[in-house]
Order: structure tokens, then C-alpha cells, then sequence
């Protein structure tokens, strides 16, 4: 039986009592700023603090509702405080709430429930390696495919993120950790993504993929290329921290082919792009594309930090410890994680995530045509990017979307941004949201936007 999607979003939303930040979210924001690190970066944009989250909605310490389209980054794909996921981690709670490999219930539902929703190709004919960012998946994954072909080079992407983590284990005493782990800048070599709005060089739209392409193909046959041997290539599905960039159709049906060409990985990277914020649970299947390695995380855990790998079940000859972490499959995660794949799987959260998401770019570029600081809206489902730039030209101006987006946040709706330049307005809100929060929510992008412009 298909479940019922939740609404329990504060319909009275975006309801602003206070200046923002208020007084009580002012004072906590001082002790803040005073006791924590000044490395921090979202508490630059958002100056606020937050008491409660409901469904697509937040509360302030001050009173004060606003539409979230930020979702903690890409995380709260169900929402806040869902009934489903609240509950699965209820019961866990009771249960056990740190342990390690040791199989609980809670490991292999989630295990059991992963591989129902794998890519097709990779359905029964994988394994699930534990990790707990997102960014220690890829390196998991990295390390996988050293360690599958023997090479160190990676190629990734301009405009990719696959986080921050990395580089302690080089302070790790036992060698064997550091055979396939442990990277250096040159073990990377990046090569353009086919963003279409600002490739680097002249080349018609309809051939973007082929000249990335064919690009990293010469770099594995030219031996005088300057790249040493390649271990994999390791690629967003559409990219997300680099402006929520979709590439042409053919590109990564083309990757496939050209790593299958040259027996090398294929590791796609769904951290920011799975579990349904495309429409589909991984993006990758809009393309029909099977990974070899599939990075997962973000959303999977509702909110508690897991993540993992799945990778092809033929890859699986690496030795015991080959990638390490005490809080690897926390059973609160796993509790979560399996909630939500059943939910995904059950509902119709995504056909309505697929309409909802045109019906959005069709208002986002309703908003670009009466607008001349918008140079293109695209994406798909839920990942929608909004590119701002200097009026009637191409040039990124991230001025502008920092200031749409405080504009946005006075009148009480939190939406980030993303891209080389800051300048991409990126759509992220629990695929939970109720349509009537996606029109208010578009009408004070549209004034923030004019506002803005004006
Ligand atoms: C595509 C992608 N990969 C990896 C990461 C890193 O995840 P984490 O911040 O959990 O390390 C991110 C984070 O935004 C991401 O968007």
C-alpha cells in the first residue's frame, strides 16, 4: 500500500514578529560567536537561532516561522521532525545507540531496504561499506579504486565538492592505512565539468560531452599528458556545492562507456543529489547509468550522520580495516535511513517531487523574464539552480545573490546559494513541502529578486 506523504509543515508560515535577528536569537548568536569557532560559515549568512523545525517550517528562539528551503543543506529530505523517521529513531533509541559492525536489527533492515533501492545494475550485485560523512565516502571510494587498479590519479571535476575530510591518516603510524588512503594534491587531476552556461572554451552546446570526454580519454592514452596513470573518475551527477549544474544528457552515459573502455571506476558521487532530491532516488538513473562505486549520505540519515558505499560485489577482495572509523552505521541512522528508503519507495514523494520541481522552474523562469540579473534557472526535481549575474550580461554576481538571499531571509524564507562565484540561488527544501509554502516562497524570491535588482 503507498504511504501517505506527511504534511505537518506551520501553514501560517512565513510569519516574521521580530526584527531578525530578535533579541533572543541575538544573544545566542553573541555567546556563539564569543565561545565557538569564528571558522564557521552558514552563521554568516543565516543570523539566527533556531528553536524547532516542523516539517518545511523552522522556529526561531524569537517566535518567528519561516519556510525552509534550505533544509540544512540538502539534508532534511523528509522534512523535520517527519512522524516516520521520528519513530524509527525512537525505537532504536530504546535499543542500543552505539555499537560497531556487530549486526543489530537496525544494520541489516537498513542494509536489506539500500539494496532494494539501488541503481538497477547494482541491485544484488553489491557491497555496502560503512562510513560516516559525506566526504568519508569519497574517500572510501577513492581509496576502493586505488586499490581495484593499482593507480593513484583521480579525475574530478571543476566546480566539484566531496568535502573537506582527509589527510589525518598520513599521521597514522600503521603503514598499511596508507597505502590506498592518504592523498596529496597531485593525486587529482580536474578537468572541466559540461556547465553549458559557462564552459571554458568555444565549443557547440551539443558537443560539451564529447570534448570533455574525449579530453580525459587523451589524458589516459598520451603518455607525454603530464597525468599519471588514472585509478577513476569520480563525478557529481549534477553537480551541487558548484552551482547545481546539470549536465547534457549524454555525459555521463559517455563516462561509463569511456571508463568501461579504459577497466577503470566509475564513482559517482550522490551525497547531495540521492535519496530522492532529483526525483528519482539517485540521480544517476535519470541517465540509465550504473556506478561501479556510489557515494551516499546527506539525507539517507534523516539528520544523524551516516554514510556509505556501494560498490560492484566483484571489487570485494580488500583486506579487513581497509577503511576505518569508530562511529561508522550508527543504529540511530540506520533506524532512519532505512524509514526513509521504505517511505521513498512507498509513497508517490517522487512523481510529485518530479511535477512540483517543473512547475517551479517553470515560475523560477517567469521570475528570469521579468528580471535581467537572472542568466539562466535549470535543474531538476528538487536541486534547482537560479544564476545571478550583473544586469543583461554573463558575468556572476554573487553580491547580488548574497543580498536576495538576506532579503529573503527578512521576510522569512531561508534559501542559500552555490556556485564558483556564490552567485547561483539553489532550491533545496524537504521534498515534503506543502505547495502552498513553494508559492509563498516564490513570491518573496520574486520580490527579493526585484528588490534586489531595483
Ligand atoms: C556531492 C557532495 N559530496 C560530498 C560532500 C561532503 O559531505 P560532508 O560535508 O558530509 O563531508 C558534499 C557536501 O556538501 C557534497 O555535496
Amino acid at each position: 500500500m503507498k504511504q501517505e506523504v506527511q504534511w505537518t509543515s506551520l501553514m501560517d508560515a512565513p510569519l516574521i514578529r521580530t526584527e531578525i535577528p530578535g533579541k533572543k536569537s541575538t544573544e545566542l548568536l553573541a555567546i556563539q560567536d564569543k565561545l565557538e569557532t569564528s571558522s564557521r560559515s552558514y552563521t554568516t549568512f543565516f543570523r539566527l537561532a533556531i528553536d524547532r523545525g516542523i516539517g518545511s517550517t523552522l522556529v526561531d528562539v524569537d517566535g518567528n516561522v519561516f519556510i525552509d528551503w534550505f533544509g540544512g543543506v540538502a539534508v532534511m529530505n523528509l522534512g523535520h521532525g517527519n512522524p516516520i523517521v521520528i519513530n524509527a529513531i525512537k525505537e532504536q533509541l530504546d535499543k542500543i545507540t552505539h555499537l560497531t559492525e556487530i549486526p543489530t536489527e537496525a544494520r541489516i533492515n537498513y542494509l536489506k531496504r539500500l539494496n532494494e533501492v539501488l541503481p538497477a545494475g547494482m541491485r544484488d550485485r553489491s557491497r555496502v561499506m560503512f562510513t560516516v560523512t559525506g566526504g568519508d565516502a569519497c574517500e572510501a571510494a577513492v581509496s576502493l579504486a586505488r586499490h581495484m587498479t593499482g593507480k593513484r590519479t583521480i579525475i574530478a571535476f571543476a566546480g566539484s565538492y566531496h568535502g573537506i575530510a582527509g589527510g589525518i591518516v598520513n599521521a597514522t603510524s600503521n603503514t598499511h592505512y596508507r597505502e590506498y588512503a592518504g592523498f596529496y594534491n597531485s593525486n587529482f587531476f580536474h578537468v572541466p565539468y559540461p556547465y553549458q552556461y559557462r564552459f571554458p572554451w568555444p565549443v557547440d552546446k551539443e558537443d560539451i560531452s564529447k570534448s570533455v570526454v574525449g579530453y580525459i580519454e587523451n589524458i589516459m592514452r598520451d603518455h607525454y599528458s603530464g597525468v599519471p596513470p588514472v585509478a577513476g573518475i569520480l563525478v557529481e551527477p549534477i553537480q551541487g556545492e558548484g552551482g547545481y549544474v546539470v549536465p547534457p544528457d549524454d555525459f555521463l552515459p559517455m563516462l561509463r562507456e569511456t571508463a568501461d573502455k579504459f577497466s577503470i571506476p566509475l564513482i559517482i558521487d550522490e551525497v547531495q543529489s540521492g535519496i530522492g532530491r532529483t526525483g528519482r532516488i539517485w540521480a544517476s538513473e535519470h541517465y540509465n547509468v550504473t556506478p561501479d562505486i556510489m557515494c551516499i549520505s546527506k539525507s539517507i540519515g534523516g539528520g544523524i550522520p551516516i554514510s556509505s558505499i556501494a560498490y560492484r560485489s566483484d571489487y570485494d577482495n580488500i583486506p579487513p580495516a581497509f577503511h576505518l572509523g569508530t562511529y561508522r552505521g550508527n543504529p540511530l541512522g540506520l533506524a532512519a535511513g532505512a524509514s526513509i528508503l521504505e517511505y521513498l519507495k512507498d509513497s508517490n514523494i517522487l512523481d510529485r517531487v518530479r511535477t512540483k520541481g517543473e512547475y517551479l522552474k517553470r515560475r523560477m523562469i517567469e521570475v528570469q523574464e521579468g528580471s535581467r540579473i537572472i542568466g539562466e534557472v535549470r535543474g531538476k526535481g528538487y536541486m534547482i539552480g537560479m544564476e545571478i549575474v550583473k544586469r543583461g550580461s554573463k558575468e556572476p554576481d554573487g553580491k547580488a545573490a548574497s543580498a536576495i538571499r538576506e532579503s529573503m531571509l527578512k521576510s522569512g524564507v531561508l534559501m542559500h546559494t552555490c556556485g564558483h562565484y556564490s552567485n547561483v540561488m539553489r532550491f533545496m527544501a524537504p521534498l515534503t513541502i506543502e505547495d502552498q509554502l513553494l508559492d509563498k516562497g516564490l513570491e518573496v524570491l520574486s520580490e527579493s529578486v526585484k528588490k534586489t535588482e531595483g
